[in-house]
């Protein structure tokens, strides 16, 4: 990096200042980790999930070390916070309910004790794109009363976990209302709120899988900007989005074509900055390959610089996930030590961008 200024200089006085600049305006993010994924395998994006597809990353349930794994994140590269997806069917044993199956939840909470116990902020995902078994919540699937009442069950366990973060639902899409859909984010808003759970972060989400790129021009924003506490207030309502940087946007693919800056970031920015929003990346990431080390490093440059309005990222996914999976953060055990793929230790690690206040 050193190098670089110094060739700059050299080249010409115009550039230092740039990259000086730059610097200055850059604060550091407040948030940077991966998911651990598996509790929602056997989910699709219909929201058909089966409580028997899931994969639990815990060592005590036969699944892979996902303590471990989240112990690596933090001690050796920095990460402060993990996402933790799960199957709404799991939560329940495939009863569309709001009442938690006893032992399935005692399965999550292990893998949620595992990441409050590294310190970090853990994200408790429902993983099942606003919908149950193909019927969209509040319109034509289960009421936004029966989501209240899931949200309402889960957050008076954790309500005074002050680490614990809501992710309301990941992934949304093809909704045919997106305001309506707004009133379901709402309904469980305010579910975790009289629960107790006066003042985490709850992530909202818009259509489009939750698209950065679409927030504002789906409508998502305009929509998801209504929903309050119930004190009328907008304390800790926090816009989730995701965006992946392939040719599709689809996360399918290992090489990644853009940095998203100039079609989803600066967009989305400008309008959190406007709208004194602010918004979390809960999904990204790429193969492992150089394409993606350098796009992933500029999108995490660039929100570093709007670290005003953007919190940070979690990169998709470690977990229970094959190493060879095509977006594999899963960090590998060898001999005595872990050792991290291409894109986290080349682009997403706190310790190789010093981005992320944990680190810096
Ligand atoms: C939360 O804290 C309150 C007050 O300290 C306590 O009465 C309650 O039992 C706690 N609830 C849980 C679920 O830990
Ligand atoms: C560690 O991971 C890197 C990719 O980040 C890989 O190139 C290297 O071969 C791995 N080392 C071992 C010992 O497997």
């Amino acid at each position: 990096m050193a190098i670089k200024i110094l060739h700059s200089f050299v080249a010409t006085t115009l550039s230092l200042t740039t990259v000086l600049a730059n610097a200055q305006t850059s604060a550091p993010l407040q948030f940077a980790g991966v998911n651990i994924a598996g509790f929602d395998f056997g989910c699709g994006t219909d929201g058909t999930c089966t409580s028997s597809g899931a994969v639990p990353p815990v060592s005590q349930l036969s699944g892979i070390d996902g303590l471990g794994q989240m112990q690596h994140f933090v001690n050796d590269n920095g990460y402060n916070v993990f996402r933790l997806p799960v199957g709404w069917q799991y939560l329940t044993r495939d009863q569309m309910t709001g009442v938690l199956d006893e032992t399935q939840f005692a399965n999550y909470n292990m893998l949620v004790s595992d990441c409050l116990s590294t310190g970090a902020y853990c994200v408790i995902d429902i993983h099942n794109y606003a919908r149950y078994n193909g019927q969209i919540i509040g319109q034509g699937g289960p009421s936004n009363e029966i989501f209240a009442e899931l949200w309402s069950n889960i957050a008076s366990y954790w309500k005074n976990e002050s680490k614990v973060i809501f992710g309301v639902m990941n992934e949304p899409h093809d909704i045919p209302s997106i305001t309506t859909w707004a009133e379901s984010g709402k309904s469980a808003v305010t579910a975790i709120r009289e629960a107790g759970a006066t003042n985490q972060l709850i992530l909202l989400p818009g259509t489009d899988y939750a698209s950065a790129k679409t927030f504002v021009s789906s409508g998502s924003a305009d929509a998801l900007s209504t929903v309050q506490n119930p004190d009328g207030t907008f304390t800790n309502l926090i816009m989730d989005v995701h965006k992946y940087l392939d040719s599709d946007s689809s996360g399918n693919n290992a090489e990644c074509v853009t940095n998203g800056i100039e079609e989803a970031w600066d967009p989305l920015a400008t309008w959190l900055r406007a709208n004194g929003r602010q918004a979390l990346n809960s999904e990204t990431g790429g193969g492992n390959v150089d394409s993606c080390v350098s796009y992933i490093s500029q999108q995490i440059t660039y929100q570093a610089q709007q670290s005003d309005v953007i919190l940070g990222y979690i990169g998709w996914s470690a977990g229970s996930f094959a190493t060879y999976y095509v977006l594999s953060q899963v960090p590998s055990y060898i001999g005595t030590g872990w050792n991290d793929t291409l894109l986290v230790s080349m682009a997403m690690s706190p310790k190789t961008n010093l981005l992320v206040v944990s680190v810096v």
